[in-house]
């Protein structure tokens, strides 16, 4: 299924979700139209019940260019007419829209400036052999701005600074020494390894999984005490759920779970 400017992909196939850029012409870069249409594709996974899991892939040689440098709508954060000053935002899954289901990066090519920085917000990052990455951002003459809050907590400090402070591109092997990438593939077989780790996810109750990811991403900013508390509230909330009556009666059961999602 397709959405409206056509721009991005979204298939839904036994609870996972495969969201595919398709700007090949321009690397997947992104414009105004590009912008809306991978929010429309996101904001479709996070409220889709079906939808447990996504990978989000590329059409033709890149992942993700970055923004579309010869457009004027390529601001990712969005238009700002006559203001000189970005205004804050959290407008995508990129600036931090809240999906706590997981998503798994598919780098089949360029991963470039925003590209990159949606990929310190997937949980896992599978690398073709023909990947690589870099936030040029510096070299032409713009900071990076979520990328830079981002990445160093990814790979640490030194890594981060060298990709953010250089510009300068790195390939697949490289990326999954620092880090950045979880595993290398040969590039025929990415969207099988992409969708094996889907199939793996989906055999986990989605309801404890998205409970557990928000545990880990809202849980450093909180004090420990906190953390716990609110944790501890999420179980509750979790265990009145069928999926977790579920669990129980299989296990009783000695039969593997059917999960529902609710
Ligand atoms: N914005 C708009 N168009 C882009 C683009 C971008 N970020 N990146 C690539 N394109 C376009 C090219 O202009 C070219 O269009 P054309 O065929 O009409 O000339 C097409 O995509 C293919 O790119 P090309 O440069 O010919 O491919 P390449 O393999 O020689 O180089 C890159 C690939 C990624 C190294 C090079 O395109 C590049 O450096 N792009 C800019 C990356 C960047 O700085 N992104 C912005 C981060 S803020």
């Amino acid at each position: 299924m397709t959405d409206p400017a056509g721009l991005v992909d979204y298939a839904l196939d036994d609870h996972v979700a495969t969201i595919t850029y398709r700007r090949p012409d321009r690397l997947n870069a992104i414009d105004g139209a590009m912008r809306r249409d991978i929010n429309a594709a996101f904001d479709r996974f996070r409220g889709d019940d079906d939808a447990w899991v996504a990978i989000v892939t590329g059409s033709g040689r890149a992942f993700c260019a970055g923004a579309d440098l010869r457009s004027e709508t390529g601001n990712p954060a969005g238009d700002f007419p006559g203001s000189f000053w970005e205004r804050p935002t959290v407008n995508s899954f990129e600036s931090g829209w809240e999906i706590f289901k997981p998503v798994i990066a598919a780098v089949n090519g360029y991963c470039l400036g925003y590209g990159l920085t949606l990929l310190t917000w997937c949980d896992f990052v599978i690398a073709s052999e023909r990947a690589s990455f870099a936030f040029p951002e510096v070299t032409v003459g713009i900071p990076t701005i979520v990328g830079a809050l981002r990445l160093p907590q990814r790979i640490g400090w030194h890594h981060a600074m060298e990709l953010l402070l250089t510009g300068e591109r790195i390939d697949a092997a490289r990326a999954a020494e620092i880090g950045l990438a979880g595993r290398v593939v040969p590039h025929e077989s990415l969207m099988d390894e992409a969708r094996a780790l889907a199939g793996r996810l989906t055999k986990a109750a989605p309801l404890a999984q998205r409970a557990t990811k928000e545990m880990a991403v809202r849980g450093p900013a909180m004090g420990p005490v906190d953390a716990i508390r609110f944790g501890e509230t999420m179980r509750r909330v979790a265990a009145a759920t069928e999926d977790a009556a579920e669990g129980a009666t299989a296990a009783r059961e000695r039969r593997a779970p059917v999960w529902r999602g609710r």
